[in-house]
């Protein structure tokens, strides 16, 4: 049986585990596209085994490489890479929302196709939990805490972005660990009176700020010149914890369910579902 792994879209804490884990059962017979849906396309297809999973089974990013694949949506680029995929018995699809939708393209093309979620953004609709959203919720609080200290001792604000192109799930969640003095996950939460209010308040009371800005709202320069015209005494610092959110090493929680979903995928493999889904619902992996 010859299995493809691709990693599509933002890598994503773990995503190394779940290659590795199909490694260990596959060995020779495991292959992956360099790059996504790119090297399906462009048949950069090697086994698995030139990417030395075993290396890599506890780093974050992902060691077959990934990309963002316009040219798999159009016509000409998905004929290529379904051309390429059906040279499998199974193909395992690990991303995001947009992945997703390839992965059933595929499965509806004859190709057995196995999706599982993985992004920190865990926003893909009828999932619980994707791989990485632990790790990166938890970079961003650590970057809190290791920062707030300083701030701390000049009585400053400190804004952090965090990750989230279209989704709120991770500003959410880490204001709520760090109790952030002010969050802004949507547009509609773009209040800077209410903000410099509060900012104001802490600084008079020599105490620090702590504000989450979801990324892509508006810039944190900006976000920050606009506070600071009402929020006139306090000094605002930006950080911006971007890709620390990916890079982190993966969490034993997220070690676990690259686990729990490396099982679901093998079950997956063996079953005659030609699409399976696979997911989490109340903390447990499962195929649908
Ligand atoms: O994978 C999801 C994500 O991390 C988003 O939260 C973020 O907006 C985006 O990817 C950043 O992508 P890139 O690394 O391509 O700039």
């Amino acid at each position: 049986m010859k299995v493809l792994v691709i990693a599509s879209g933002g890598d994503t804490p773990g995503m190394n585990r779940v290659i590795f884990n199909l490694y260990k059962k596959f060995k020779d017979s495991l292959f992956a596209c360099k790059r996504g849906f790119s090297g399906l396309i462009d048949g950069e297809i090697y086994p698995a085994s030139v990417f030395e999973p075993k290396k890599y089974k506890n780093e974050a990013g992902v060691c077959i490489k990934s990309a963002r694949c316009p040219r798999f949506i159009t016509d000409e680029g998905f004929k290529k890479g379904l051309k390429n995929a059906k040279k499998f018995d199974a193909v395992v699809i690990l991303g995001g929302n947009g992945s997703a939708k390839g992965a059933k393209r595929l499965a509806e093309n004859g190709v057995k196709t196995i999706f599982a979620p993985a992004t920190i953004d865990n926003d893909i609709e009828g999932n619980e939990y994707s791989l990485g959203f632990h790790t990166a919720v938890k970079a961003c609080c650590d970057a809190v805490y290791n920062v707030m200290p300083s701030m701390n001792a000049f009585d400053r604000a400190c804004v952090f972005q965090v990750m989230g192109r279209r989704c709120d799930k991770i500003a959410k969640n880490v204001a709520n660990a760090v109790g952030a003095d002010a969050l802004v996950a949507s547009e509609e939460e773009l209040n800077f009176q209410k903000i410099a209010k509060i900012l104001n308040k802490n600084f008079k009371q020599e105490t620090s700020s702590i504000i989450i800005l979801r990324e892509n709202i508006l810039p944190v320069e900006k976000f920050i010149s606009n506070l600071k015209t009402m929020a006139k005494g306090v000094e605002i610092k930006p950080f911006v914890v971007g890709h620390l959110q990916r890079g982190t090493k993966p969490s034993k929680v997220d070690i676990k369910k690259a686990n729990q979903i490396s099982k679901n995928i093998l079950k997956a493999i063996k079953s005659k579902q030609k699409f399976a889904f696979t997911y989490f619902e109340e903390g447990c992996c499962k195929i649908k």
